[in-house]
C-alpha cells in the first residue's frame, strides 16, 4: 500500500453497506445496491476491483459513480493507474495469476483514459468515525492491497495487531472472494464483505456485501447473500467471447480458477459451504 489513507467523519449514519470485488459484473453489482434499500443502509462504500473478468469497466464505473459514497482503490485500479500489464492480484500459482491477467485484459479493454484517470483519485484505504466507531476500509489487508486474508488463517493475535496499529474497532476488508466475520470478545471485529462480482465457491450462484449497524454499543455485522438474473448475464459474457473458465462460476457458483491458490481448508470447503 501506498499509504494514501482518508478520513472520513460520518454523524448520522446508522447503516452501511460495504461492498467490493465487482469485476466488472453489472446486474450483480445493482442486485447489491437494490438490496441496500431493503437493509435500510444511509450510506453505500465500495472497497476496489469494481473492474475485471467480465469486461464492461466504463458502465460499471458510471455505477459506482452514481450508488458509492466512500471509495478504496483495489489492486485492479492500482494497476490500471499505474499503466502495468498484469492484475496485480497476488495468486501463490503460476495459472491462477495467468488466468487473473487475461481477466484484467478484459478489464483494459472497456476501460475509457478518462476513467483512469478518475481512479487515480481512489485512495488506499479510508478511515470512517462513525457512532463513536472507528473502522477502516481496505481492500486486501490493512497493509497490503492485494495481500489474501483468509478465514482459516487469520488469527486473533493478527487481527488486534491491525486494530492497534490503525487505532480504530474493526476492519472491513474484500480481495479473496470469501467472506467471513471475525468477533473478538469485546466487540471489535474484522470482516472480509465477500465479492458482488463472483459466488463464494459453494456451488450456489449468490454474491455477497457486507452491511454494518453503529446503533449499539457494538457494531452488528450481517453478510447478506444476493441472487441476480446471473444466467441472462453468464449468456452475454459468452457471446461477448470472455474465456469459459470466468463465465462456468456465474452459472454453477463453483470456482474455475483461483482454487490452486487457496489455503488447504478454504480449498477443501469448495462446494459445502454453507
Ligand atoms: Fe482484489
Amino acid at each position: 500500500m501506498s499509504g494514501e489513507l482518508k478520513f472520513h467523519q460520518l454523524p448520522g449514519v446508522n447503516r452501511m453497506a460495504v461492498m467490493g470485488g465487482a469485476y466488472g459484473n453489472l446486474p450483480a453489482l445493482d442486485a447489491c445496491i437494490m438490496d441496500t434499500r431493503s437493509q435500510n443502509c444511509d450510506m453505500l462504500c465500495f472497497i476496489g476491483d469494481a473492474i475485471g473478468f467480465c469486461g464492461h469497466s466504463d458502465e460499471v464505473i458510471d455505477t459506482v459513480i452514481n450508488n458509492f459514497d466512500i471509495l478504496v482503490a483495489g489492486n485492479h485500479e492500482q494497476q490500471a493507474v499505474g499503466g502495468e500489464e498484469t492484475c496485480g492480484c497476488g495468486y501463490s500459482s503460476p495459472e491462477d495469476e495467468r488466468l487473473g491477467c487475461l481477466a484484467f485484459e478484459y478489464a483494459l479493454g472497456s476501460l475509457s483514459e478518462d476513467n483512469i484517470r478518475w481512479l487515480s483519485t481512489w485512495p488506499d484505504a479510508v478511515l470512517i468515525e462513525c457512532g463513536g466507531k472507528r473502522v477502516l476500509l481496505c481492500h486486501g489487508s490493512p497493509e497490503q492491497t492485494n495481500e489474501f486474508l483468509y478465514e482459516s488463517e487469520i488469527e486473533e493475535s493478527q487481527i488486534a495487531g491491525y486494530l492497534k496499529k490503525f487505532d480504530v474497532d474493526g476492519f472491513v476488508c474484500t480481495h479473496t472472494g470469501l467472506p467471513w466475520v471475525y468477533t473478538l470478545e469485546d466487540g471489535r471485529f474484522a470482516l472480509n464483505c465477500g465479492v458482488v462480482g463472483k459466488p463464494d465457491n459453494d456451488g450456489d450462484p449468490a454474491v455477497h456485501y457486507g452491511v454494518l449497524e453503529f446503533s449499539g454499543s457494538k457494531v452488528e455485522i450481517d453478510v447478506r447473500r444476493v441472487h441476480y438474473d446471473h444466467l441472462t448475464w453468464a449468456g452475454r459474457l459468452e457471446e461477448e467471447g470472455v474465456e469459459d473458465v470466468f463465465v462456468s462460476p456465474l452459472r454453477t457458483g463453483l470456482w474455475a480458477c483461483g482454487v490452486a491458490s487457496l489455503p488447504a481448508r478454504e480449498r477443501e470447503m469448495g462446494g459445502s459451504r454453507t
